[in-house]
């Protein structure tokens, strides 16, 4: 399978068509990007740390009954995922107040959720992807009906129970994460993007060392050490 002409360029990925139109080529870059673009930056290798995380993550989660885009891995830096119009909403899964939830709210950064809370952002650029409410997205038509809403908490919910106890068991704390979703020509709904350290923040359980991608956006040093450390963890057997 071959990349043909450029369908979208993200912060950290460019999309390609190929030769199927239901096939799409993912090409996960090195770049790094925080509040807004404002600060750029890029590692060697964080692309190919990323597409071997999220493509463990995403096994693991069809494994559970998940649907997901991915097909299968082509290379260091490449995955073939099946072609899924994406939903423009950032859905957000939090079991630990930090980030953007403690500078809203006031709650004490380091505070245990009493239960995970799924929050929708608007996936608008321009806008700074502000947050949204179920009547938000129906009025901004972003899904079809309140059952895609319904559907798109239940799959996060499900999705952040199986990878909290999967990074548990291997001293990691699932803190909060951010998934896409996406409805496919059959009109299902996969989970597409990516899963990996950055959209989700990880925090050594004995340590509470972030292991994340806040290690760029508060300047804590490299990031490659801390996702290749995420990766040996994952790929450790239990
Ligand atoms: O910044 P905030 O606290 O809202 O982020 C919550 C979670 O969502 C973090 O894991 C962050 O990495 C992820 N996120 C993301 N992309 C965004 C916004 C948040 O991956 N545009």
């Amino acid at each position: 399978m071959e990349k043909k002409e450029l369908l979208y360029e993200g912060k950290a990925k460019k999309l390609y068509k190929t030769e199927d139109n239901n096939l799409l080529i993912a090409e996960f870059k090195d770049d790094l990007t925080a509040f807004n673009a404002l600060k750029k930056g890029s590692e060697d290798g964080k692309g190919a740390l990323n597409n071997k995380i999220s493509t463990q993550l995403f096994k693991i989660l069809e494994k559970n009954g998940i649907k997901t885009h991915l097909v299968k891995t082509l290379d260091e830096t490449h995955q073939l995922v099946k072609f899924c119009k994406i939903i423009p909403i950032e859905v957000i899964v939090r079991n630990i107040a930090t980030g953007s939830l403690t500078k809203r709210l006031g709650i004490t950064d380091g505070t245990t959720l009493p239960f995970p809370l799924v929050e929708f952002c608007y996936k608008n650029d321009d806008l700074g992807d502000p947050l949204l409410n179920d009547e938000h997205c129906l009025i901004l038509n972003l899904v079809q009906d309140e059952g895609v809403l319904v559907t798109l908490k239940e799959l996060a919910r499900k999705i952040n129970s199986i990878l909290k106890d999967f990074f548990a068991k291997r001293d990691l704390i699932l803190v909060d994460f951010k998934v896409e979703f996406g409805i496919d020509s059959s009109g299902e709904i996969l989970l597409a993007d990516e899963i990996s350290p950055d959209s989700c923040r990880f925090w050594d359980a004995k340590t509470k060392e972030k292991l994340d991608k806040d290690r760029f956006r508060e300047g804590l040093g490299s990031v490659k050490v801390a996702y290749e450390e995420v990766l040996n963890r994952i790929l450790k057997t239990q």
